[in-house]
């Protein structure tokens, strides 16, 4: 769990208010228009880009090279920190990422790659990100700019995962589709899901933290996935901006539940696509 936990967290985290924090959410859920948004952060979840050495590993080191898609990218901040990751973790790595968005404006944000606060780089030198950062960022003048080795491994692109002539070729050993699920209606969710799930290659890897958790057990059930049990608990509470305003937004996280016996299904993040190369979860 984080230091800084908001009071209204500890409120909400205290066993007897369970059931009224689920109670609101669940009207705010029904009630609420869904509306998409660029909030994005740098390092937002570090403990689940940890699962890339521990039960992914051989996805990442296994091939000759590691082919990464980042659907939804924003600002650039997600694509950026994962490549600051495997840059740090797997020097001798081969890999690429390719990174789109439906929003013109992000893109280009994430094209030119000077980042200061107001694009997602809140305090990037401090804390767990700082290894990361050191090897992310140099000086750009009052801002930070992504090194020129870094950018040249990540491609940025302008893309709508639900345009009907989307297409992207199943080959990817992991893919990125978080924080915009849980933006959509359910049906559009499913559509947008099967597409990302559509471009894993068979027994690659998919992260989809930020999707509403009951239309994710369902999909997740329905594509015969498989979760992936890593530092559930860990990841789930790094995920702050969400866990911190529980229950007060259809886009919250609930406190988790150890007690549930579809627990590892309902709270990860991380699952396999089946196929050979599935290690199990
Ligand atoms: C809240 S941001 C999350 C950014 C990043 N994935 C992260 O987790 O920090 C959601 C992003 O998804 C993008 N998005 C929403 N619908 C999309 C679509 N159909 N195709 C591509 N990007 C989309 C939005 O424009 C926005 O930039």
């Amino acid at each position: 769990m984080p230091e800084r936990v908001s009071l209204n967290q500890r409120l909400f985290d205290l066993p007897l208010l369970h059931g009224l924090g689920r109670s609101i959410h669940s009207r705010r859920l029904a009630s609420e228009p869904r509306g998409q948004s660029t909030a994005t952060r740098f390092f937002r979840n570090i403990p689940q880009l940890d699962a890339l050495q521990g039960p992914l590993r051989e996805l990442v080191v296994g091939g000759d090279s590691c082919r990464i898609l980042v659907a939804g990218c924003s600002f650039g901040c997600e694509a950026y920190s994962l490549a600051a990751y495997l840059a740090v973790e797997f020097p001798a790595l081969d890999w690429t990422i390719d990174a789109f968005d439906i929003s013109h404006e992000a893109v280009a944000v994430a094209q030119r790659a000077i980042y200061g606060s107001k694009y997602g780089l809140a305090d990037p030198l401090h804390g767990e990100s700082r290894r990361y950062a050191a090897r992310l960022l140099e000086p750009c003048g009052e801002a930070w700019s992504i090194t020129a080795d870094i950018r040249r491994h990540v491609h940025v692109s302008h893309g709508d995962l639900l345009a009907s002539d989307f297409s992207a070729t199943a080959g990817y050993d992991i893919v990125f589709a978080q924080n915009f699920l849980l933006h959509m209606d359910d049906a559009t969710a499913a559509e947008a899901f099967a597409r990302v799930v559509g471009a894993t290659r068979p027994g690659g890897a998919l992260f989809v933290a930020g999707m509403n958790l009951d239309s994710k057990l369902a999909l997740v059930r329905s594509h015969r996935l498989i979760p992936v049990d890593w530092k559930i608990e860990d990841i789930h509470n790094s995920d702050q901006m969400r866990r911190s305003a529980w229950p007060w937004g259809y886009w919250t996280l609930e406190p988790i539940d150890a007690a549930r016996p579809d627990f590892i299904m309902r709270y990860s993040t991380i699952f396999r696509t089946p196929g050979s190369a599935a290690a199990p979860a």
